[in-house]
């Protein structure tokens, strides 16, 4: 599988608190043309981004998401049901939450089971892809390296449609990480909280043995 993207894509990173600037800041450093935005007015983040994102572009979050064809959702699970999932129809979209009860409360509907099998199909007019959620985002910015370097970490890219997992591979590949592709979102249950993967950065031997054990149990 070529994993290698021919033109960069647009991103928007919908999210700037712990999260979304690292995979901002990934991204502009890859390459890629990138806004960032929170709920809000992207006045309130322009001089922040400048600073700590520079390159990227603060806007509002309807027109980042327009302007994409990748839409990262790097804000808390407790507020996704804001986002309208029409804004995001068409669009290729990385599932980047992570349900967490300490911070999000409880969600009921994520009490069991796979929260981007969820995510997906609330957007239902999009294509989900569960990608960058399970790395801490101090060590996903401290562990990128180039494809050449030997001490490479890997990152899970799970999602129903493969086409859909070979280019967000490529972007986890163009920030740093040596991409492990999952089959499914299901299969991707394995890259959440309480999984084998989340919370640690592996290579990709120890990635796909770690993660082969457990997707044997899911199937
Ligand atoms: N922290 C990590 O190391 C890490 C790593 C991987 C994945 N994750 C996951 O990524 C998600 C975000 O985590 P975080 O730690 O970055 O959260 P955070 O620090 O609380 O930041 C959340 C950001 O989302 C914004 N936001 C909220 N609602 C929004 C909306 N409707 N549209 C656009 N932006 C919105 C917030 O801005 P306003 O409130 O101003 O709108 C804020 O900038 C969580 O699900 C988490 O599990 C976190």
């Amino acid at each position: 599988m070529n994993t290698i993207e021919r033109e960069p894509s647009r991103l928007a990173v919908l999210g700037a608190g712990h999260v979304g600037p690292v995979i901002a800041r990934l991204a502009v450093k890859a390459g890629y043309p990138v806004a960032i935005a929170t709920s809000g007015d992207p006045e309130d983040i322009a001089l922040i981004t400048e600073l700590v994102i520079p390159g990227a572009r603060p806007r509002w979050a309807s027109e980042a998401a327009a302007e994409a064809d990748i839409v990262v959702l790097a804000l808390p699970l407790h507020r996704f049901g804001d986002l309208d999932p029409a804004r995001l129809d068409g669009k290729l979209v990385v599932d980047a939450m992570n349900y967490w009860p300490a911070s999000d409360g409880t969600l009921e509907p994520f009490e069991e089971g796979g929260s981007s099998e969820i995510v997906a199909r609330r957007l239902a007019g999009s294509t989900v892809v569960k990608a960058l959620n399970h790395i801490g985002y101090h060590e996903l910015e401290d562990w990128a390296r180039p494809a050449s370097d030997p001490d490479r970490r890997a990152a899970g890219v799970a999602g129903d449609d493969p086409a859909a997992v070979a280019a967000i591979a490529g972007l986890v590949d163009r920030i740093g990480y040596d991409p492990v592709p999952l089959e499914s979102l299901r299969a991707g249950r394995v890259l959440q909280p309480g999984g084998p993967v989340f919370g640690v950065v592996l290579t990709r031997p120890e990635f796909e043995r770690a993660v082969d054990r457990e997707t044997r149990s899911l199937t």
